[in-house]
Order: C-alpha cells, then sequence, then structure tokens
C-alpha cells in the first residue's frame, strides 16, 4: 500500500514536472498562468527612470515617461520651448542621467507601503523605452543606475527590499525596443530587417535579468516596433518557461510582438487601461494609474489630479468581477520619494482591503458580473 503510494505520488510529480515547451505559439499558449497571480487580484506599477528628473508633460498627454520622445521625435513645441527656457544650450537628455540622484531611496520604505497597500506583487520598470537600465547591465553601458546618477542598483535593493518584507512578489517591466539605439534603428533600415539589436541587447538583457533577479512576472512591452520573431520572442519564452530558476513561477503578459496583443503569451494586457466591462475567458489585467493623466511622475500633479477612492475602489470591484487583475500605477521621483498623495491613497486602499479582502483575493469571477453599476 505504501509503496503504491509512493509510486503514484512519483508518478505524479513526474508528470506535473515533465511538461516541456516548444518555441511556438501553439506551444506556449497551454501555459496556464500561476495561480499565485489569479488569486493576487491587485499589483503595484511603478514607472521610475530617467524621465522622472524632467517629470513634466504638456496638454495632458498622459506620458510623462515619454518626455525624450516628444522633445527629439516629435519636437512638440511645448517641450522644446521647455528645455530652451531652462536648460543650456546643447543640453542632452543623457545630461539629465546624473540628476537622476534616488538619494532619498529607502526601498524597505516602499516595501513597506506597497505591503499595507494590500498589493501581492510590483512590477518596476526595470527599463523603460529610454532604454536606461535600473540595474547594473552588462549589454547597457553607461546608461544604466550603477554606472550613471543614483551609482545603485536599484532594481536589486527593491527586490531585496520586498523580499524581506515578505508576500509580495517582485516583477520586471521591460521594453523591448529603444527609442534612440543605433542597432535597432539600423535593423529596421535592412530588408528583412537584421537582429543585431535584440542579440546584442534585449535578449541577452532579459536573460540577464532573470538569472540574475528572478522577477516572478515579466512584463513586457515597447514590442510594436517588431514581430515576435525579430525579438526572438518564443524562444525566450521556451527558455522561461522550461529552463530559467523562475519556470514554475513566471506569469507574463502578452505583448510579445506585433500582432500578440490580446492573443498569445501568458495573461492579456492589450492595451493601456484595458477595462473591457464583460467577463473575459482568459486571464487578463488592467494597468491603471493612480496619477490620471501619467505613469511617471509629474511634478505638476494636482490633488485632484490623484483618483479617488471611490474610483479606485469601482476599478478594482469591476475588473475583478470581469476576471481581471488590477495593477495600479505610481511614478516615483528622481530623488527616490513615493510622494505623499500616492502614500495616502495607497494605505487608504489597504484599509479597505484589511476588511474586504476575504471578497477580493483568491475570488473566481461569478456568472454575473454586475447588477446596473454595482460590480
Ligand atoms: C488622458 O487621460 C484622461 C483621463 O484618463 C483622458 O480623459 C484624456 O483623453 C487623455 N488624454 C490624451 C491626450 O490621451
Ligand atoms: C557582467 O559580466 C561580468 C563579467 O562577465 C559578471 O561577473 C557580472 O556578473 C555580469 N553582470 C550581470 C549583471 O550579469
Ligand atoms: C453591467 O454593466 C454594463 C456596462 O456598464 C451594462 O451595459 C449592463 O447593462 C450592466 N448589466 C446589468 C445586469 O445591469
Amino acid at each position: 500500500m505504501i509503496a503504491l503510494f509512493t509510486l503514484f505520488v512519483l508518478l505524479a510529480f513526474s508528470s506535473a514536472t515533465s511538461v516541456r515547451y516548444e518555441a511556438d505559439w501553439k506551444s506556449l499558449d497551454t501555459r496556464p498562468t500561476p495561480d499565485w497571480f489569479d488569486n493576487g487580484k491587485f499589483g503595484i506599477f511603478i514607472h521610475w527612470g530617467i524621465f522622472s528628473v524632467p517629470s513634466i508633460d504638456f496638454d495632458h498627454n498622459n506620458h510623462s515617461e515619454w518626455f525624450w520622445s516628444f522633445w527629439k521625435i516629435n519636437q512638440s513645441p511645448k517641450y522644446v520651448d521647455f528645455m530652451n527656457k531652462n536648460y543650456k544650450p546643447g543640453f542632452s537628455y543623457a545630461d539629465f542621467g546624473p540628476q537622476f540622484t534616488c538619494e532619498l531611496f529607502e526601498p524597505d520604505q516602499w516595501a513597506d507601503i506597497f505591503k499595507h497597500a494590500g498589493a501581492k506583487y510590483i512590477v518596476l520598470t526595470a527599463k523603460h523605452h529610454e532604454g536606461f537600465t535600473l540595474w547594473p547591465s552588462n549589454y547597457s553601458w553607461n546608461w544604466n543606475a550603477v554606472d550613471v546618477g543614483a551609482h545603485r542598483d536599484l532594481a536589486g535593493e527593491l527586490k531585496a527590499a520586498v523580499d524581506r518584507v515578505g508576500g509580495v512578489r517582485f516583477g520586471m517591466y521591460f521594453s523591448q525596443f529603444e527609442w534612440f539605439n543605433p542597432l535597432h534603428i539600423e535593423d529596421l533600415k535592412r530588408k528583412p530587417p537584421t537582429r543585431n539589436y535584440p542579440n546584442m541587447v534585449s535578449y541577452p538583457q532579459m536573460i540577464e535579468f532573470v538569472n540574475n533577479y528572478k522577477p516572478e512576472l515579466i512584463w513586457s512591452d515597447g514590442d510594436w516596433a517588431g514581430d515576435a520573431d525579430y525579438w526572438r520572442s518564443t524562444e525566450f519564452l521556451q527558455w522561461l518557461f522550461n529552463e530559467s530558476p523562475v519556470k514554475d513561477s513566471i506569469a507574463v503578459n502578452d505583448r510579445w510582438g506585433s500582432g500578440t496583443w490580446g492573443r498569445h503569451g501568458g495573461y492579456w494586457n492589450v492595451m493601456d487601461h484595458y477595462d473591457p466591462g464583460h467577463l473575459v475567458g482568459h486571464k487578463w489585467e488592467n494597468c491603471f494609474n493612480l496619477d490620471r493623466y501619467s505613469w511617471g511622475y509629474r511634478r505638476t500633479m494636482t490633488s485632484s489630479d490623484v483618483r479617488t477612492m471611490l474610483e479606485l475602489i469601482n476599478e478594482l470591484a469591476r475588473t475583478i468581477a470581469c476576471g481581471g487583475n488590477l495593477l495600479l500605477n505610481i511614478g516615483p521621483t528622481a530623488d527616490g520619494r513615493i510622494v505623499a498623495a500616492f502614500e495616502l491613497r495607497l494605505r487608504q486602499l489597504g484599509r479597505w482591503l484589511q476588511t474586504n479582502g476575504e471578497g477580493v483575493y483568491g475570488t473566481k469571477p461569478w456568472i454575473y458580473q454586475n447588477d446596473s453599476n454595482i460590480w
């Protein structure tokens, strides 16, 4: 009896671990999103980088983190004027680097806020479209937080702090493309495109980050400039799901190349603020900003720009009723602070969840999602 039982356990164990994924969507799409993600329901998104230095937007365009692009690619007059008026001639975006000092960054204080907010995971912009890495990447020489500005491994320190506080998983936002990476720009000029940039930068960066920081979520973005073949996405996900140190617990989204949104990868983000308002037969996530006008920090944010508790609770209820997770975004400052207005909302939401968490965490959507406007 005991021997039989042991055999059964061994068989069950070996079949559970023997799933091997192929480097194609047919196979990769069969991988279930881990239970922790579905059960967690609520995470915190953190947009932090060199863009946190200028930390300004014009015309409420909702993207202070796109400063470089608005200034240099669109050459929007308000951005150009702002730079001409306030910075010396010839000042470049790279000159903001040394000002990303983070001298007030206390990772344990951040972790304490996230924990008390009731968040079960965080997603840090380890690299946004500007290409600056918040970890000392060997593939981003002199454009990372250890070589420039803070001179600290910001990703590593935050990961260590959330591990210390416990119950909050660490996730990585990663932009596949970089606005001004010459390798990427050259790749796109060739027909068919060469793959020097993914081969020499984005692909090895993802492997490096996963091996060194063991994130349990990868929020891929900036993928629209190429297809999944260009980014080597299926090859990467095969490695991630079969071989990587986080192969059993990793959750991933769906932004893995043009045409993959809402179709391939892991859970669905589709577009920013995705909020379908009906039950979706696939796990999804609503990324939602606490400052209604930006992901990155804005120095010009006013109190009425910060979403109210009623808006947050409504959005959380509506999202989880339809099978989604809410990823609530904050933008910290260049000196490393989470401003009081954000901290206050996060702690208020945490207090609400202390009372009402039983109806949130670990729940499954019901057959009806709402009765008029009650979700
Ligand atoms: C910015 O977001 C606000 C509120 O979320 C929305 O009403 C507005 O249309 C957006 N602006 C742009 C330029 O997309
Ligand atoms: C960068 O490369 C060096 C030398 O190969 C290695 O010791 C270091 O761990 C690498 N850094 C990262 C972040 O992988
Ligand atoms: C639920 O909300 C949707 C979208 O707001 C609305 O169209 C629908 O009528 C509501 N359902 C019920 C039963 O009230």
